[in-house]
């Protein structure tokens, strides 16, 4: 017998706001309404596409790449999508997530996304 499957891909979408006054950009931000719409047009285009079961979207807080928002990172595949708007998610859903192929053109900068430092060669 088969047990409840695994989702295809997880979408962690930063929801993080600045507080009104903070120098620091934020993903959700006061002068941006769309940005706070982001993540409720994720996963209503999720739900119309009836992939909402196999593809998770979850708020997160701070990704740390603040200076690029809003982001959203796609897993598998360790994928930071920058500078979002509604348009570019439906293009990343259908795109990445359906079709396969990653959005290169909204992937962050490849010197914002160095390589991870493995665990085992910080830990003390
Ligand atoms: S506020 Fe979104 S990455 Fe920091």
């Amino acid at each position: 017998m088969q047990g409840v499957p695994q989702p295809a891909f997880y979408i962690f979408k930063c929801q993080q706001s600045a507080p009104p006054g903070m120098p620091k950009p934020s993903c959700v931000s006061q002068n941006d309404p769309e940005s706070a719409q982001l993540f409720q047009h994720l996963a209503q285009s999720l739900m119309m596409k009836g992939i909402i079961g196999t593809v998770q979207p979850i708020q997160t807080g701070c990704l740390n790449r603040c200076q690029q928002g809003p982001v959203m990172l796609v897993e598998p595949g360790h994928t930071m999508y920058v500078e979002l708007t509604k348009e570019k998610i439906d293009r990343i859903v259908d795109e990445h997530i359906i079709g396969g192929n990653i959005v290169n053109e909204y992937v962050i900068a490849d010197e914002m996304w160095g390589e991870a430092i493995p665990p085992s060669q910080m830990a003390r």
